[in-house]
Protein backbone atom coordinates (compact mmCIF):
# COMPACT_ATOMS: atom_id res chain seq x y z
CA UNK A 1 0.00 0.00 0.00
CA UNK A 2 1.06 3.45 -0.94
CA UNK A 3 2.18 6.87 0.67
CA UNK A 4 1.93 9.79 -1.20
CA UNK A 5 3.70 12.27 0.33
CA UNK A 6 2.21 15.84 -0.24
CA UNK A 7 2.56 19.30 1.22
CA UNK A 8 -1.41 19.89 0.97
CA UNK A 9 -4.03 17.59 1.25
CA UNK A 10 -7.32 18.97 -0.32
CA UNK A 11 -10.73 16.70 -0.22
CA UNK A 12 -13.35 17.93 -2.52
CA UNK A 13 -12.90 19.37 -6.07
CA UNK A 14 -15.73 21.52 -6.02
CA UNK A 15 -16.23 25.75 -5.74
CA UNK A 16 -14.41 25.56 -2.50
CA UNK A 17 -11.52 22.88 -3.18
CA UNK A 18 -10.62 24.44 -6.56
CA UNK A 19 -10.22 27.84 -5.29
CA UNK A 20 -8.23 26.76 -2.33
CA UNK A 21 -5.95 24.85 -4.73
CA UNK A 22 -5.69 27.80 -7.09
CA UNK A 23 -4.99 30.24 -4.39
CA UNK A 24 -1.85 27.94 -2.78
CA UNK A 25 -0.52 27.33 -7.02
CA UNK A 26 -0.60 30.93 -7.50
CA UNK A 27 0.63 31.85 -4.23
CA UNK A 28 3.68 29.19 -3.83
CA UNK A 29 4.18 27.42 -6.75
CA UNK A 30 6.62 25.24 -5.01
CA UNK A 31 4.01 23.70 -2.43
CA UNK A 32 2.92 20.01 -3.67
CA UNK A 33 -0.70 19.95 -3.84
CA UNK A 34 -3.14 16.92 -3.76
CA UNK A 35 -6.64 17.50 -5.09
CA UNK A 36 -8.27 14.06 -3.68
CA UNK A 37 -12.24 14.01 -5.18
CA UNK A 38 -14.97 10.83 -5.18
CA UNK A 39 -15.46 12.43 -8.27
CA UNK A 40 -14.16 13.89 -11.42
CA UNK A 41 -14.29 17.74 -10.60
CA UNK A 42 -16.81 18.47 -13.03
CA UNK A 43 -19.46 16.16 -11.45
CA UNK A 44 -18.76 18.20 -8.50
CA UNK A 45 -22.33 19.27 -7.01
CA UNK A 46 -21.33 23.29 -7.21
CA UNK A 47 -22.07 22.12 -11.01
CA UNK A 48 -26.13 22.06 -9.88
CA UNK A 49 -26.10 25.43 -8.63
CA UNK A 50 -28.44 27.26 -10.90
CA UNK A 51 -29.60 30.69 -9.56
CA UNK A 52 -26.37 32.87 -8.92
CA UNK A 53 -23.96 34.13 -6.60
CA UNK A 54 -24.35 37.33 -4.04
CA UNK A 55 -21.91 40.12 -4.45
CA UNK A 56 -22.40 44.33 -4.18
CA UNK A 57 -22.50 45.40 -7.77
CA UNK A 58 -25.36 48.67 -7.71
CA UNK A 59 -25.26 51.66 -6.72
CA UNK A 60 -27.90 51.58 -4.55
CA UNK A 61 -26.60 48.97 -2.69
CA UNK A 62 -24.15 48.47 -0.06
CA UNK A 63 -21.96 46.19 2.05
CA UNK A 64 -24.03 47.32 4.58
CA UNK A 65 -27.07 46.06 3.25
CA UNK A 66 -25.27 42.70 2.32
CA UNK A 67 -24.24 42.50 5.69
CA UNK A 68 -27.87 43.12 7.07
CA UNK A 69 -29.68 40.86 4.58
CA UNK A 70 -27.56 38.09 5.87
CA UNK A 71 -27.25 38.59 9.21
CA UNK A 72 -31.70 38.98 9.56
CA UNK A 73 -31.64 35.95 7.31
CA UNK A 74 -29.90 34.19 9.27
CA UNK A 75 -31.89 35.03 12.18
CA UNK A 76 -28.92 36.68 14.08
CA UNK A 77 -27.35 33.29 14.46
CA UNK A 78 -24.34 34.40 12.00
CA UNK A 79 -20.63 35.62 13.11
CA UNK A 80 -20.91 39.10 12.13
CA UNK A 81 -17.51 39.62 12.40
CA UNK A 82 -16.90 36.68 9.59
CA UNK A 83 -20.27 38.34 7.92
CA UNK A 84 -18.31 41.53 7.74
CA UNK A 85 -15.69 39.93 5.90
CA UNK A 86 -17.75 37.93 3.43
CA UNK A 87 -19.66 40.92 1.67
CA UNK A 88 -16.63 42.81 1.77
CA UNK A 89 -14.67 40.08 0.00
CA UNK A 90 -17.29 38.87 -2.15
CA UNK A 91 -17.60 41.48 -5.43
CA UNK A 92 -13.87 40.99 -5.43
CA UNK A 93 -14.17 37.22 -5.74
CA UNK A 94 -16.73 37.50 -8.51
CA UNK A 95 -15.07 40.17 -10.38
CA UNK A 96 -11.77 37.98 -10.15
CA UNK A 97 -13.76 34.71 -11.87
CA UNK A 98 -14.83 37.00 -14.42
CA UNK A 99 -11.33 37.63 -15.57
CA UNK A 100 -10.90 33.99 -15.35
CA UNK A 101 -13.66 33.48 -17.94
CA UNK A 102 -16.55 33.18 -15.93
CA UNK A 103 -19.57 34.39 -18.49
CA UNK A 104 -21.68 36.25 -16.13
CA UNK A 105 -25.08 37.36 -17.74
CA UNK A 106 -25.08 41.16 -19.03
CA UNK A 107 -27.44 43.82 -18.78
CA UNK A 108 -28.46 46.01 -21.73
CA UNK A 109 -25.92 48.80 -21.00
CA UNK A 110 -23.12 45.67 -20.76
CA UNK A 111 -22.89 45.84 -17.00
CA UNK A 112 -23.05 42.37 -15.01
CA UNK A 113 -26.40 41.57 -14.44
CA UNK A 114 -27.93 41.11 -11.26
CA UNK A 115 -31.53 39.57 -10.09
CA UNK A 116 -33.06 39.69 -7.09
CA UNK A 117 -33.13 36.47 -4.71
CA UNK A 118 -35.08 35.69 -1.46
CA UNK A 119 -34.41 37.70 1.76
CA UNK A 120 -32.06 40.19 -0.65
CA UNK A 121 -33.86 43.33 -0.50
CA UNK A 122 -31.41 44.57 -2.89
CA UNK A 123 -30.64 43.19 -6.34
CA UNK A 124 -27.12 41.68 -5.71
CA UNK A 125 -27.11 38.25 -7.44
CA UNK A 126 -24.80 37.64 -9.95
CA UNK A 127 -26.09 34.78 -12.73
CA UNK A 128 -24.83 33.20 -15.68
CA UNK A 129 -28.69 32.28 -17.52
CA UNK A 130 -29.41 29.33 -14.81
CA UNK A 131 -26.24 27.80 -14.84
CA UNK A 132 -24.07 29.73 -12.66
CA UNK A 133 -22.61 27.05 -10.99
CA UNK A 134 -21.44 25.11 -13.93
CA UNK A 135 -20.30 28.01 -15.53
CA UNK A 136 -18.36 28.67 -12.31
CA UNK A 137 -17.45 24.92 -11.99
CA UNK A 138 -15.88 25.14 -15.35
CA UNK A 139 -14.08 28.17 -14.92
CA UNK A 140 -12.18 27.07 -11.64
CA UNK A 141 -11.38 24.18 -13.04
CA UNK A 142 -9.64 25.41 -15.54
CA UNK A 143 -8.01 27.62 -14.23
CA UNK A 144 -6.65 24.99 -12.51
CA UNK A 145 -5.42 23.13 -15.08
CA UNK A 146 -2.99 25.67 -15.56
CA UNK A 147 -0.93 24.85 -12.01
CA UNK A 148 1.06 21.39 -12.20
CA UNK A 149 1.75 21.88 -8.61
CA UNK A 150 -2.03 20.92 -7.92
CA UNK A 151 -1.82 17.00 -9.06
CA UNK A 152 -5.15 15.56 -8.99
CA UNK A 153 -6.67 11.89 -7.50
CA UNK A 154 -10.08 11.68 -9.09
CA UNK A 155 -12.45 8.97 -7.67
CA UNK A 156 -10.71 8.42 -4.55
CA UNK A 157 -12.66 8.29 -1.64
CA UNK A 158 -11.65 9.92 1.22
CA UNK A 159 -12.07 7.77 4.33
CA UNK A 160 -10.50 8.76 7.38
CA UNK A 161 -8.30 11.88 8.95
CA UNK A 162 -4.97 10.98 10.03
CA UNK A 163 -4.36 12.71 13.51
CA UNK A 164 -1.51 12.38 16.12
CA UNK A 165 0.31 14.79 18.40
CA UNK A 166 -2.46 17.12 18.12
CA UNK A 167 -1.91 18.14 14.57
CA UNK A 168 -3.62 16.71 11.47
CA UNK A 169 -0.90 14.91 8.96
CA UNK A 170 -3.22 13.63 6.44
CA UNK A 171 -5.68 11.48 5.13
CA UNK A 172 -6.44 7.81 4.05
CA UNK A 173 -9.07 7.33 0.48
CA UNK A 174 -9.73 4.45 -1.51
CA UNK A 175 -8.83 4.53 -5.17
CA UNK A 176 -11.92 3.41 -6.32
CA UNK A 177 -10.52 2.23 -9.71
CA UNK A 178 -8.07 -0.24 -8.18
CA UNK A 179 -10.23 -0.84 -4.54
CA UNK A 180 -6.82 -0.15 -3.34
CA UNK A 181 -6.43 2.18 -0.24
CA UNK A 182 -3.85 4.64 -0.01
CA UNK A 183 -2.47 7.37 2.28
CA UNK A 184 -1.71 10.60 1.76
CA UNK A 185 0.84 11.99 4.44
CA UNK A 186 0.38 15.77 4.20
CA UNK A 187 1.06 18.95 6.48
CA UNK A 188 -2.23 20.17 5.87
CA UNK A 189 -5.28 19.24 5.06
CA UNK A 190 -8.07 20.89 3.58
CA UNK A 191 -11.88 19.70 3.78
CA UNK A 192 -13.93 20.87 0.73
CA UNK A 193 -16.73 17.91 0.50
CA UNK A 194 -19.64 19.85 0.32
CA UNK A 195 -23.11 19.38 2.39
CA UNK A 196 -25.55 16.24 3.81
CA UNK A 197 -28.53 17.04 2.18
CA UNK A 198 -28.30 13.05 1.71
CA UNK A 199 -29.62 12.15 5.46
CA UNK A 200 -32.91 13.81 4.49
CA UNK A 201 -35.05 10.96 1.39
CA UNK A 202 -36.26 14.39 -0.34
CA UNK A 203 -33.24 16.53 -1.54
CA UNK A 204 -32.11 19.16 -4.32
CA UNK A 205 -29.18 17.40 -3.45
CA UNK A 206 -26.94 14.94 -6.00
CA UNK A 207 -26.10 11.45 -4.55
CA UNK A 208 -22.55 12.43 -4.20
CA UNK A 209 -23.54 15.11 -1.36
CA UNK A 210 -23.10 12.35 2.26
CA UNK A 211 -21.36 14.55 4.91
CA UNK A 212 -18.30 12.50 4.73
CA UNK A 213 -15.91 15.55 5.27
CA UNK A 214 -17.97 16.64 8.37
CA UNK A 215 -18.17 12.74 9.34
CA UNK A 216 -14.44 12.44 9.26
CA UNK A 217 -13.69 15.93 11.04
CA UNK A 218 -16.07 14.70 13.76
CA UNK A 219 -14.13 11.33 14.02
CA UNK A 220 -10.93 13.19 14.36
CA UNK A 221 -12.04 15.30 17.45
CA UNK A 222 -13.44 18.33 15.56
CA UNK A 223 -16.91 19.37 16.78
CA UNK A 224 -19.66 20.01 14.39
CA UNK A 225 -21.49 23.54 14.37
CA UNK A 226 -25.37 24.43 14.65
CA UNK A 227 -25.90 20.81 12.74
CA UNK A 228 -29.60 21.42 13.74
CA UNK A 229 -30.16 24.19 10.95
CA UNK A 230 -30.90 22.64 7.55
CA UNK A 231 -32.34 24.40 4.77
CA UNK A 232 -35.27 23.64 2.65
CA UNK A 233 -35.46 24.96 -0.37
CA UNK A 234 -39.16 25.90 -1.27
CA UNK A 235 -39.25 25.31 -4.91
CA UNK A 236 -38.44 21.60 -5.69
CA UNK A 237 -39.94 19.08 -8.35
CA UNK A 238 -41.94 16.86 -7.12
CA UNK A 239 -40.68 13.21 -7.39
CA UNK A 240 -37.42 13.81 -7.91
CA UNK A 241 -36.44 17.19 -5.94
CA UNK A 242 -34.67 18.59 -8.36
CA UNK A 243 -34.32 22.49 -8.14
CA UNK A 244 -36.71 24.88 -9.68
CA UNK A 245 -34.09 27.74 -9.04
CA UNK A 246 -34.92 30.87 -6.95
CA UNK A 247 -34.15 32.55 -9.83
CA UNK A 248 -37.55 31.51 -10.96
CA UNK A 249 -39.03 33.89 -8.44
CA UNK A 250 -36.69 36.91 -8.89
CA UNK A 251 -37.45 36.84 -12.29
CA UNK A 252 -40.73 36.85 -11.11
CA UNK A 253 -42.68 33.25 -11.00
CA UNK A 254 -45.61 33.57 -8.41
CA UNK A 255 -46.23 30.62 -5.80
CA UNK A 256 -50.14 29.59 -5.64
CA UNK A 257 -52.34 27.35 -3.52
CA UNK A 258 -55.11 25.31 -4.73
CA UNK A 259 -57.45 28.10 -4.96
CA UNK A 260 -54.95 30.36 -7.12
CA UNK A 261 -54.37 32.34 -3.94
CA UNK A 262 -50.70 33.34 -3.61
CA UNK A 263 -50.97 32.77 0.10
CA UNK A 264 -47.61 33.89 1.02
CA UNK A 265 -49.20 37.28 2.02
CA UNK A 266 -50.89 35.51 5.01
CA UNK A 267 -47.57 34.41 6.37
CA UNK A 268 -45.45 37.65 7.20
CA UNK A 269 -44.80 38.86 3.85
CA UNK A 270 -46.15 41.83 2.75
CA UNK A 271 -48.95 42.61 0.79
CA UNK A 272 -48.81 41.79 -3.12
CA UNK A 273 -47.09 43.76 -5.81
CA UNK A 274 -48.36 43.13 -9.34
CA UNK A 275 -44.97 41.29 -11.49
CA UNK A 276 -42.48 42.98 -11.91
CA UNK A 277 -41.48 44.02 -8.45
CA UNK A 278 -43.27 41.07 -5.93
CA UNK A 279 -41.25 42.81 -2.63
CA UNK A 280 -41.03 40.20 -0.24
CA UNK A 281 -43.89 37.55 -0.65
CA UNK A 282 -41.90 35.04 -3.17
CA UNK A 283 -39.00 36.72 -2.61
CA UNK A 284 -39.41 36.22 1.15
CA UNK A 285 -36.30 33.64 2.72
CA UNK A 286 -36.17 30.26 2.72
CA UNK A 287 -37.18 28.96 5.94
CA UNK A 288 -40.01 31.43 5.98
CA UNK A 289 -41.81 30.08 2.66
CA UNK A 290 -40.98 26.41 3.32
CA UNK A 291 -42.94 27.13 6.66
CA UNK A 292 -45.86 28.26 4.91
CA UNK A 293 -46.02 25.33 2.47
CA UNK A 294 -46.44 23.39 5.90
CA UNK A 295 -49.12 25.35 6.97
CA UNK A 296 -50.98 25.93 3.78
CA UNK A 297 -50.72 21.75 3.71
CA UNK A 298 -51.84 21.75 7.04
CA UNK A 299 -55.27 23.72 6.16
CA UNK A 300 -55.74 21.54 3.27
CA UNK A 301 -55.29 24.38 0.38
CA UNK A 302 -52.49 22.25 -0.85
CA UNK A 303 -52.68 20.07 -4.74
CA UNK A 304 -52.42 16.93 -3.94
CA UNK A 305 -50.32 14.94 -6.45
CA UNK A 306 -48.44 10.89 -6.77
CA UNK A 307 -45.47 12.61 -5.57
CA UNK A 308 -47.38 13.98 -2.27
CA UNK A 309 -48.76 17.36 -1.77
CA UNK A 310 -47.59 20.65 -4.21
CA UNK A 311 -48.28 24.27 -4.99
CA UNK A 312 -48.14 25.76 -8.32
CA UNK A 313 -45.34 28.31 -9.12
CA UNK A 314 -46.82 30.35 -11.96
CA UNK A 315 -44.84 31.38 -14.49
CA UNK A 316 -46.52 32.26 -17.45
CA UNK A 317 -47.05 36.10 -17.63
CA UNK A 318 -42.92 35.85 -17.73
CA UNK A 319 -43.45 35.02 -21.74
CA UNK A 320 -41.14 32.78 -23.63
CA UNK A 321 -38.73 35.35 -24.92
CA UNK A 322 -37.90 36.25 -21.12
CA UNK A 323 -38.14 32.48 -19.81
CA UNK A 324 -35.73 31.45 -22.75
CA UNK A 325 -33.16 34.22 -21.95
CA UNK A 326 -32.44 34.02 -18.49
CA UNK A 327 -34.52 30.37 -17.16
CA UNK A 328 -33.77 28.30 -20.14
CA UNK A 329 -32.48 25.19 -17.85
CA UNK A 330 -35.20 24.86 -15.59
CA UNK A 331 -37.75 25.30 -18.62
CA UNK A 332 -36.00 22.23 -19.95
CA UNK A 333 -35.91 20.14 -16.52
CA UNK A 334 -39.84 20.77 -15.75
CA UNK A 335 -40.35 18.92 -19.11
CA UNK A 336 -37.96 17.10 -18.86
CA UNK A 337 -38.88 15.33 -15.70
CA UNK A 338 -43.14 16.46 -15.76
CA UNK A 339 -43.65 16.72 -19.48
CA UNK A 340 -44.73 20.44 -17.98
CA UNK A 341 -44.10 23.57 -20.00
CA UNK A 342 -44.03 26.72 -17.54
CA UNK A 343 -44.13 28.88 -20.70
CA UNK A 344 -47.88 27.60 -20.97
CA UNK A 345 -48.87 25.87 -17.37
CA UNK A 346 -47.71 26.10 -13.69
CA UNK A 347 -44.89 24.35 -12.61
CA UNK A 348 -45.67 22.06 -9.16
CA UNK A 349 -43.14 22.56 -6.79
CA UNK A 350 -42.70 21.44 -2.85
CA UNK A 351 -39.61 22.15 0.13
CA UNK A 352 -37.02 19.91 0.03
CA UNK A 353 -33.62 19.73 1.54
CA UNK A 354 -31.69 21.86 0.35
CA UNK A 355 -28.36 22.86 2.09
CA UNK A 356 -26.28 22.41 5.74
CA UNK A 357 -26.45 25.55 7.22
CA UNK A 358 -24.21 23.74 9.96
CA UNK A 359 -20.93 21.95 9.52
CA UNK A 360 -17.43 21.63 10.51
CA UNK A 361 -16.30 24.11 13.00
CA UNK A 362 -14.25 27.05 11.43
CA UNK A 363 -13.18 30.21 12.61
CA UNK A 364 -13.29 33.12 9.80
CA UNK A 365 -9.70 32.19 8.29
CA UNK A 366 -11.44 28.61 7.61
CA UNK A 367 -9.28 27.26 10.31
CA UNK A 368 -10.21 24.38 12.51
CA UNK A 369 -9.76 23.95 16.21
CA UNK A 370 -7.50 20.90 14.79
CA UNK A 371 -4.23 22.15 13.70
CA UNK A 372 -3.47 21.44 10.37
CA UNK A 373 -6.96 21.01 9.45
CA UNK A 374 -9.02 23.34 7.55
CA UNK A 375 -12.56 23.10 6.14
CA UNK A 376 -14.62 25.64 3.64
CA UNK A 377 -18.06 25.62 1.63
CA UNK A 378 -21.17 23.85 2.57
CA UNK A 379 -19.14 21.21 5.00
CA UNK A 380 -18.07 23.86 6.87
CA UNK A 381 -19.90 26.15 9.38
CA UNK A 382 -18.01 29.54 9.68
CA UNK A 383 -21.14 30.86 10.15
CA UNK A 384 -22.47 33.26 7.75
CA UNK A 385 -25.66 31.59 7.18
CA UNK A 386 -26.84 31.54 10.97
CA UNK A 387 -29.86 29.19 10.89
CA UNK A 388 -30.90 30.53 7.57
CA UNK A 389 -28.64 30.90 4.37
CA UNK A 390 -30.29 33.30 2.12
CA UNK A 391 -29.98 32.14 -1.49
CA UNK A 392 -27.08 33.41 -3.66
CA UNK A 393 -24.62 33.47 -0.73
CA UNK A 394 -23.60 29.77 -0.74
CA UNK A 395 -21.30 30.13 -4.22
CA UNK A 396 -19.73 33.24 -3.14
CA UNK A 397 -18.80 31.32 0.54
CA UNK A 398 -17.44 28.80 -1.93
CA UNK A 399 -14.97 31.03 -3.76
CA UNK A 400 -14.27 33.55 -0.47
CA UNK A 401 -13.51 30.96 2.14
CA UNK A 402 -12.18 28.52 -0.81
CA UNK A 403 -9.30 31.03 -1.05
CA UNK A 404 -9.73 32.13 3.12
CA UNK A 405 -8.45 28.29 3.20
CA UNK A 406 -5.68 28.56 1.04
CA UNK A 407 -4.45 31.83 2.66
CA UNK A 408 -4.39 30.46 5.85
CA UNK A 409 -2.58 27.11 4.85
CA UNK A 410 0.00 29.20 3.24
CA UNK A 411 0.23 30.96 6.36
CA UNK A 412 1.06 27.70 8.44
CA UNK A 413 2.80 25.71 6.30
CA UNK A 414 5.77 27.68 6.66
CA UNK A 415 6.22 26.25 10.31
CA UNK A 416 4.81 23.13 9.61
CA UNK A 417 7.02 19.98 9.89
CA UNK A 418 6.58 16.84 8.09
CA UNK A 419 4.41 14.44 8.66
CA UNK A 420 4.92 11.60 10.45
CA UNK A 421 5.50 8.22 8.47
CA UNK A 422 5.52 5.95 10.73
CA UNK A 423 2.45 7.46 11.79
CA UNK A 424 0.74 7.47 8.82
CA UNK A 425 1.32 3.93 8.06
CA UNK A 426 -0.04 2.82 11.34
CA UNK A 427 -3.50 5.05 10.63
CA UNK A 428 -3.61 3.26 6.96
CA UNK A 429 -3.36 -0.21 8.46
CA UNK A 430 -6.03 0.43 10.72
CA UNK A 431 -8.12 1.83 7.82
CA UNK A 432 -6.62 -1.15 5.88
CA UNK A 433 -8.48 -4.25 8.85
CA UNK A 434 -11.69 -1.86 9.22
CA UNK A 435 -12.39 -2.06 5.23
CA UNK A 436 -11.25 -5.92 5.39
CA UNK A 437 -13.88 -6.76 8.48
CA UNK A 438 -16.60 -5.28 6.15
CA UNK A 439 -15.40 -7.70 3.20
CA UNK A 440 -15.46 -10.68 5.33
CA UNK A 441 -18.90 -9.81 7.68
CA UNK A 442 -21.37 -12.90 7.17
CA UNK A 443 -24.47 -12.28 5.70
CA UNK A 444 -26.94 -10.72 8.43
CA UNK A 445 -29.23 -9.85 6.51
CA UNK A 446 -28.73 -5.89 7.47
CA UNK A 447 -28.44 -3.95 4.21
CA UNK A 448 -26.79 -0.66 3.14
CA UNK A 449 -30.01 0.44 1.23
CA UNK A 450 -32.30 -0.72 3.99
CA UNK A 451 -30.73 1.58 6.89
CA UNK A 452 -30.30 4.01 4.77
CA UNK A 453 -34.07 4.28 4.00
CA UNK A 454 -34.49 3.99 7.58
CA UNK A 455 -32.14 6.79 8.27
CA UNK A 456 -34.15 8.87 5.72
CA UNK A 457 -37.61 8.29 6.81
CA UNK A 458 -37.01 9.27 10.31
CA UNK A 459 -34.65 12.32 9.44
CA UNK A 460 -38.07 13.91 7.71
CA UNK A 461 -40.57 12.75 9.86
CA UNK A 462 -38.79 13.27 12.98
CA UNK A 463 -36.19 16.25 12.29
CA UNK A 464 -38.21 18.14 9.32
CA UNK A 465 -39.62 21.60 8.53
CA UNK A 466 -40.82 21.43 12.31
CA UNK A 467 -39.78 19.17 15.37
CA UNK A 468 -40.75 18.76 18.68
CA UNK A 469 -39.22 16.95 21.55
CA UNK A 470 -41.02 13.66 20.93
CA UNK A 471 -40.50 13.81 17.24
CA UNK A 472 -36.63 14.29 17.92
CA UNK A 473 -36.45 11.69 21.07
CA UNK A 474 -37.92 9.12 18.49
CA UNK A 475 -35.32 10.30 15.86
CA UNK A 476 -32.62 9.84 18.25
CA UNK A 477 -33.11 6.84 19.19
CA UNK A 478 -34.12 4.89 15.68
CA UNK A 479 -30.56 6.83 14.86
CA UNK A 480 -28.99 5.36 17.88
CA UNK A 481 -30.06 2.16 17.07
CA UNK A 482 -29.11 2.13 13.07
CA UNK A 483 -25.56 3.01 14.40
CA UNK A 484 -25.58 0.01 16.46
CA UNK A 485 -26.82 -2.20 13.39
CA UNK A 486 -24.48 -0.19 11.41
CA UNK A 487 -21.97 -3.11 12.70
CA UNK A 488 -23.85 -5.93 11.42
CA UNK A 489 -24.17 -4.46 7.55
CA UNK A 490 -22.79 -6.76 4.63
CA UNK A 491 -21.68 -5.80 1.05
CA UNK A 492 -23.27 -8.29 -1.56
CA UNK A 493 -20.34 -6.82 -3.61
CA UNK A 494 -16.89 -8.68 -2.47
CA UNK A 495 -14.91 -7.04 -5.52
CA UNK A 496 -11.97 -4.57 -5.87
CA UNK A 497 -12.78 -2.47 -8.87
CA UNK A 498 -15.43 0.40 -8.52
CA UNK A 499 -17.15 -1.51 -5.44
CA UNK A 500 -20.02 1.42 -5.00
CA UNK A 501 -21.28 -1.12 -2.93
CA UNK A 502 -18.31 -0.53 -0.07
CA UNK A 503 -18.34 2.97 -0.93
CA UNK A 504 -21.86 3.61 -0.48
CA UNK A 505 -21.51 1.38 2.85
CA UNK A 506 -19.02 4.03 4.16
CA UNK A 507 -21.16 7.11 3.15
CA UNK A 508 -23.83 5.84 5.19
CA UNK A 509 -21.75 5.17 7.88
CA UNK A 510 -20.82 8.83 8.00
CA UNK A 511 -24.45 9.73 7.16
CA UNK A 512 -25.43 8.31 10.20
CA UNK A 513 -23.19 10.04 12.44
CA UNK A 514 -23.92 13.48 10.87
CA UNK A 515 -27.41 12.54 11.07
CA UNK A 516 -26.86 12.20 14.90
CA UNK A 517 -25.37 15.24 14.97
CA UNK A 518 -28.41 16.77 13.73
CA UNK A 519 -30.99 15.09 15.98
CA UNK A 520 -29.36 15.81 19.07
CA UNK A 521 -28.43 19.11 17.99
CA UNK A 522 -32.14 19.70 17.45
CA UNK A 523 -33.55 18.43 20.30
CA UNK A 524 -31.78 20.26 22.91
CA UNK A 525 -32.71 23.81 21.13
CA UNK A 526 -35.61 24.48 22.74
CA UNK A 527 -36.81 27.41 20.70
CA UNK A 528 -37.53 28.24 17.01
CA UNK A 529 -35.31 29.97 14.76
CA UNK A 530 -34.59 30.26 11.52
CA UNK A 531 -34.86 26.83 9.78
CA UNK A 532 -35.27 25.24 13.03
CA UNK A 533 -39.31 25.28 14.03
CA UNK A 534 -40.24 24.03 17.01
CA UNK A 535 -43.64 22.57 17.67
CA UNK A 536 -43.21 22.75 21.31
CA UNK A 537 -40.88 25.95 21.36
CA UNK A 538 -41.91 28.06 18.89
CA UNK A 539 -40.77 31.77 19.45
CA UNK A 540 -36.83 32.68 19.05
CA UNK A 541 -35.30 32.42 22.71
CA UNK A 542 -32.20 34.78 22.51
CA UNK A 543 -31.71 34.93 26.49
CA UNK A 544 -30.99 31.28 25.78
CA UNK A 545 -29.97 30.39 22.87
CA UNK A 546 -27.94 33.17 20.85
CA UNK A 547 -25.24 30.48 20.52
CA UNK A 548 -23.90 28.01 18.44
CA UNK A 549 -24.41 24.57 19.10
CA UNK A 550 -20.93 22.42 18.93
CA UNK A 551 -21.71 18.55 18.75
CA UNK A 552 -18.70 16.66 20.06
CA UNK A 553 -17.85 12.99 18.88
CA UNK A 554 -18.01 10.30 21.39
CA UNK A 555 -17.60 6.80 19.76
CA UNK A 556 -20.45 4.74 19.82
CA UNK A 557 -22.17 7.33 22.26
CA UNK A 558 -24.55 9.93 21.39
CA UNK A 559 -22.96 13.67 20.87
CA UNK A 560 -21.53 16.06 23.36
CA UNK A 561 -23.42 18.80 22.65
CA UNK A 562 -21.84 22.55 24.22
CA UNK A 563 -22.51 25.99 23.04
CA UNK A 564 -20.29 28.96 22.18
CA UNK A 565 -21.61 32.86 22.02
CA UNK A 566 -22.45 34.38 18.51
CA UNK A 567 -20.18 37.14 17.81
CA UNK A 568 -22.45 40.35 17.32
CA UNK A 569 -20.35 43.31 16.08
CA UNK A 570 -22.93 46.06 14.36
CA UNK A 571 -26.24 44.41 14.43
CA UNK A 572 -28.37 43.56 17.71
CA UNK A 573 -31.17 41.08 17.74
CA UNK A 574 -34.24 42.12 16.87
CA UNK A 575 -37.32 41.02 14.79
CA UNK A 576 -37.01 39.67 11.32
CA UNK A 577 -39.19 42.21 9.06
CA UNK A 578 -40.08 41.35 5.17
CA UNK A 579 -42.57 42.91 2.52
CA UNK A 580 -43.61 45.75 5.74
CA UNK A 581 -45.20 43.15 7.64
CA UNK A 582 -43.03 41.49 11.22
CA UNK A 583 -42.69 37.52 10.75
O1 LIG B 1 -32.42 28.50 -6.14
C1 LIG B 1 -31.23 28.49 -6.40
O2 LIG B 1 -30.80 28.79 -7.50
C2 LIG B 1 -30.29 28.13 -5.32
C3 LIG B 1 -29.28 28.92 -5.00
C4 LIG B 1 -28.60 28.76 -3.73
O3 LIG B 1 -28.93 27.84 -2.96
O4 LIG B 1 -27.73 29.57 -3.41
Amino acid sequence: MEIIKTDIAIIGAGAAGLSAAIAIAETDPTLNISLISKVYPMRSHTCAAEGGAAGVSKPEDSLDKHFDDTVSGGDWLCDQDAVEWFVEQAPKELARIERWGCPWSRDEEGNVAVRPFGGMKVERTWYAADKTGFHILHTLFQTSLQYPSIQRFDEYYSTDLIVSDGRCQGVTAIEMRSGQLKAFAAKCVIIATGGAGRVFPFTTNGAIKTGDGMAMAYRAGVPLKDMEFVQYHPTGLPGTGILMTEGCRGEGGLLVNKDGYRYLQDYGLGPPDPWPRNKAMELGPRDILSQAFWHEQQKGRTIKTPHGDVIHMDMRHLGEVLINERLPFVRDLALSYLGIDMVHEPVPVRPVIHYTMGGIDTDRQARTPLDGLFAAGECACVSINGSNRLGSNSLTECLVFGREAGKSVIDRITTMSDADTTLVKQQRDKSQSEMADLFMRENTGESVSGLRREMNDTMESGAGIYRSADSLNETCATIASLRERFNAVTLEDKSNVFNTDLIQALELKSMIEVAQAMAHSARRRDESRGSHQRLDFTERDDDNFLKHTLAGYRGADAPSIDYRAVVITKSQPAKRVYGGAKS
